[in-house]
């Protein structure tokens, strides 16, 4: 498997984008602004995540995903260790991630990769989804912030 940048020519993985986040126009928004990275295996991708400039010397990690097949065979963690070795490569001090309270994996990969909670953005997914979203039977209405010193 090779994680590389993927080429201004290249369609974005669309439907692994949306995995991560349902917001089509959120995502679009995120692959204007930030920079796209794909993993890829025997010529298909089947992972993503996007470094997005956020404020002075962080950078946020966002629209993490991994194929549904591909899932639970450590390619996330991968991303997310990569993700943290561009941001330093780039000189970024702070890197960012945020998921659903419900987001129970996710919180618990974020923290194997080394990231700390610093807070809650209370109703995040109320205020910016206008469908209600479950996740692990629980409905996701705040979103937890996570960060790590580079
Ligand atoms: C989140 C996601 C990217 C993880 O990718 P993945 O390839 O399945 O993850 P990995 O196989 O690398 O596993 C990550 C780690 O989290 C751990 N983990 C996952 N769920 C866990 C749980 N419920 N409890 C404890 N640990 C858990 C795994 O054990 C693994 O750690 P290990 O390597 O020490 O065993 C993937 O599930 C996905 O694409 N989900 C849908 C989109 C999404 O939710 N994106 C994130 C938006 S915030």
């Amino acid at each position: 498997m090779e994680i590389r940048v993927l080429n201004e020519n290249e369609q974005p993985p669309m439907e692994l984008l949306l995995l991560a986040d349902p917001s089509r126009k959120l995502v679009e928004e995120y692959m204007q602004r930030g920079q796209c990275f794909v993993a890829e295996a025997a010529d298909r991708i089947i992972g993503v995540y996007v470094l997005l400039r956020t404020r002075p010397e962080t950078v946020e990690l966002v629209n993490l995903a991994v194929d549904e097949n591909c899932q639970g065979k450590g390619i996330g963690k991968q991303l997310v260790n990569h993700a943290i070795h561009q941001a330093k490569l780039l000189g970024f001090k702070t890197i960012e991630i945020g998921t659903g309270n419900s987001g129970v994996g996710q919180l618990a990969l974020y923290q194997k990769c080394g990231f700390r909670i610093t807070g809650i953005d209370r109703d995040f997914f109320v205020r910016h989804y206008n469908e209600k979203i479950f996740e692990n039977g629980i409905q996701v209405v705040d979103m937890i912030r996570l960060s790590q010193d580079l």
